[in-house]
């Protein structure tokens, strides 16, 4: 019995997991338990807890979670992305953080001359580290002479493994091709040891590709030529900025699915759609549950159950292939229509 843990969070994080769920429940039927925790912004304004330490304790029991999205326009900002998100991520070491991109058949891209089945990368953005996790400071606010600082943590060991996981990624597929996303041409300090890293790590994967891109042109790239990618390695907040592109040119925000990912297993993994909480659609049924969905046959695979993922990531296929442009169906409808498929 998989033990699963579900944080849905704030605004369509609730809609799109709900969907997710009722795909779990029916391609292993009986053989999941899903416990839900309330975390997010209701509980912060009920509560004033964003994530208390009694609540991480049993979230590392379980054997993954699974998460919505977090955010909310009444919070501000940062409580709940850095004291619930970030803090998860950075306590259970999730340090690959896994963006697949696929343009699937039936998809259309706004790119014109890319077609489906044409794209497919995934991006191993570094998730404990960097920007995200370094010193900051703030002096003489609110004056003139304000200063805010921001320091990007970069330790050998943790950009290492992270490009090894992205070697290993590589080997495995068929076009064997890393590519390495930095800005060493400015970031002399952190790019110096990420340029290592990489050059190091390579000489144990002599049958795998390699090239660099600075962290600008791989951002044209992503939208001229994002054929060209095979496995992508980068930085915390270079990954974040540079899978929202590879979400955009694969068909959109709603389909793009991440794992959290722990590979020494010593602490859950967490599935979560690449999106957040979509202020502006939520509470509507107008989200698109397919990136959960996707997130959640991440999280089949995680665990073992490899022909259930694939079961449920033929239905999304077959879905988005049976799409009408124009027509978007509603929130529960997908959800109620990928569980069908997956049941068929
Ligand atoms: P967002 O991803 O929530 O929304 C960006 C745009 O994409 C919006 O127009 C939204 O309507 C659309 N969109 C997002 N998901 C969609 C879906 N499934 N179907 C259809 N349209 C979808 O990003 P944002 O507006 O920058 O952030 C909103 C809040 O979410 C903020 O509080 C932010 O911090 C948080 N956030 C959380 C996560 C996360 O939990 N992993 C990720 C990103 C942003
Ligand atoms: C994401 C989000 C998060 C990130 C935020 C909400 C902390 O944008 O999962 O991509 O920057 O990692
Ligand atoms: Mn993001």
């Amino acid at each position: 019995m998989a033990r699963i843990a579900v944080v849905a969070g704030d605004g369509i994080g609730t809609e799109v997991v709900a969907q997710a769920l009722k795909v779990i429940d029916v391609v292993l039927p009986g053989e999941v338990t899903a416990t839900e925790y309330d975390l997010g912004a209701a509980r912060y304004h009920r509560t004033g807890e964003v994530l208390p330490d009694s609540v991480l304790a049993e979230l590392a029991e379980h054997d993954a979670i699974l998460l919505g999205a977090v955010g909310d326009p009444t919070v501000p900002p940062g409580v709940l992305e850095r004291g619930l998100l970030l803090k998860l991520r950075f306590a259970f070491d999730q340090y690959v953080n896994l963006r697949p991109s696929r343009l699937w058949p039936g998809t259309s891209s706004p790119l014109a001359h890319v077609k489906p089945g044409e794209i497919d990368f995934v991006v191993v953005r570094e998730g404990t580290e960097g920007l995200y996790a370094g010193a900051g400071g703030t002096l003489h606010r609110d004056t003139p002479a304000e200063v805010a600082t921001e320091e990007s943590l970069n330790t050998r060991h943790g950009v290492e493994r992270v490009i090894r996981d992205a070697f290993g990624r590589a080997q495995r597929r068929e076009r064997r091709k890393v590519t390495l996303v930095h800005k060493t041409n400015v970031l002399t300090h952190a790019g110096s040891l990420w340029s290592r890293a990489f050059e190091a790590v390579k000489a144990d994967f002599p049958d795998v590709e390699t090239e660099y891109q600075h962290v600008d042109a791989a951002a044209m790239y992503l939208v001229t030529q994002p054929q060209r990618y095979d496995v992508v390695v980068t930085d915390n907040l270079f990954g974040d900025i540079l899978t929202d592109i590879a979400a955009a040119v694969t068909g959109g925000i709603g389909l793009a699915a991440s794992g959290c990912i722990n590979p020494s297993r010593e602490f859950p993994s967490m599935f979560e759609p690449v999106h957040g909480s979509a202020p502006d659609i939520a509470g509507k049924g107008l989200a698109d549950p397919v990136a959960a969905v996707l997130s959640a046959s991440l999280l089949l695979d995680h665990l073992g159950h490899a022909d259930e993922a694939r079961r449920v990531s033929e239905a999304v296929a077959a879905e988005l292939a049976s799409r009408t442009p124009g027509a978007p169906l509603r929130t529960a409808e997908v959800g109620d229509r990928l569980a069908a498929a997956v049941a068929a």
